[in-house]
């Protein structure tokens, strides 16, 4: 894509490909391990890069991001690197404030409320200029890399960002937005598609930028039934996947796996399964057999031990990460939490967690 200039860079060659490869479904030698939230404020050196500044100036600081990043990786062996960014850059993007109050959340000081507050966003397409600074960052944390293990873009699912830019920040209910599916379905629809048309782009931006896999998360999938979801969420991470596949073709760029993560969506783990994703995530809530079972063999699995699972000893956590393993079955698998770490958690923990993957699941291979 030269839209961003970013498509022709020749970056290290890659050592550890084992996360790619249990995504596209190859076999692997081990289980391969990586963190939702590794890059975090569980990490002492992590709060002394963030103490200086405010979240989203660190955000737009390619150096930093870059940094952040790398932090989780010089502990642990982890398979592979997720990028420092935020799923909020899209909606500052398309033209609307956001802050991040330290202790609170996410914050909009002026969130959608009316049909018309639409036309305040710009229009999609300029999306991709705005967010230059995350794929710089990209592009710089893939060079300093060094080819150790694959980096992963991400973004926000269209349904969870339209929840922040009306609830205007976090929520326990999702009444206003939820309100706006049932009383402006329309409006509803036209604000899912703008997401959809910005979206599209950017994560396009990011493989051009050195993105070696993308991650859709749609962390708020669980307040919307299997109605309200086949009819505001499904589509449009649908709609992402098959414009993402065909716009990196068009561009001549290689695909790169695609991994959705619906944060309790379990009601729709089977229409995720087929949603053109080469990778489907779990929570902690779902039962890895049971989520074999439902999706079959055609896609690879994510997740999904309990996060605050890390809270228990390490010897505890070793035998949790072994039944886990023994039930997702040693191919087709990325061990991962089944959300992200908590700023309280013991880094110890986290690398007790990843040394269990790697240990156990080169037993499994030896039975
Ligand atoms: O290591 C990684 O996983 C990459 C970094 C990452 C961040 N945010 C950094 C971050 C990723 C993948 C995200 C995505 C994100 N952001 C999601 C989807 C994933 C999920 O958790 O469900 C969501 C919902 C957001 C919005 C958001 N950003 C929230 C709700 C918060 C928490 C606010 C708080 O104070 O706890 C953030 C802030 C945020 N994003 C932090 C980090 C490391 C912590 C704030 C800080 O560093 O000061």
């Amino acid at each position: 894509m030269e839209a961003n200039g970013f498509g022709l860079q020749n970056f290290p060659e890659l050592k550890n490909d084992t996360f790619l490869r249990a995504a596209w479904g190859e076999e692997t030698d081990y289980t391969p391990v990586w963190c939702m939230r590794q890059a975090g404020r569980y990490l002492p050196e992590f709060r002394e890069t963030r103490a200086a500044q405010d979240f989203f100036s660190t955000c737009r600081s390619p150096e930093a991001c870059c940094e952040l990043t790398l932090q989780p990786l010089r502990r642990f062996p982890l398979d592979a690197a997720i990028i420092f960014s935020d799923i909020l850059v899209v909606p500052q993007a398309l033209g609307m404030e956001v802050i991040m109050v330290p202790g609170k959340g996410p914050s909009f000081p002026e969130p959608l409320r009316e049909e018309r507050d639409l036309e305040r966003l710009r229009d999609p397409a300029a999306v991709v200029s705005e967010l230059g600074y995350v794929f710089q960052a990209i592009t710089l944390t893939r060079q300093q890399l060094a080819g150790r293990v694959p980096l992963i873009g991400f973004a926000g699912a269209p349904w969870t960002l339209m929840t922040y830019m009306i609830e205007g920040g976090s929520s326990s209910t999702m009444a206003q937005a939820k309100r706006w599916l049932y009383q402006r379905p329309q409006a509803s629809h036209k604000l899912l598609g703008t997401l959809t048309d910005a979206l599209v782009p950017y994560l396009i931006g990011q493989v051009a930028a050195g993105a070696q896999a993308l991650q859709l998360f749609e962390s708020h999938a669980g307040h919307l039934g299997s109605e309200l979801f086949g009819k505001f969420a499904l589509p449009y991470i649908r709609d992402v996947a098959k414009r993402v596949k065909a716009g990196l073709q068009k561009a001549g760029l290689a695909p790169v796996p695609m991994i959705i993560f619906a944060k309790d969506g379990h009601f729709a783990l089977e229409e995720l399964a087929q949603s053109g994703y080469e990778v489907v995530g779990l929570d902690w809530t779902v039962a890895p057999k049971k989520a074999r079972e439902r999706v079959g063999k055609m896609v690879t699995l994510q997740g999904n031990l309990d996060p605050c699972a890390l809270y228990a000893s390490e010897e505890e956590i070793g035998r949790l990460v072994q039944q886990m393993l023994d039930e997702f079955g040693p191919q087709r698998y990325i061990a991962n939490l089944g959300h992200g770490l908590y700023p309280d958690m013991d880094p110890e923990h986290v690398g007790a967690f990843v040394d269990a993957v790697h240990k156990h699941s080169r037993l499994l291979r030896q039975n």
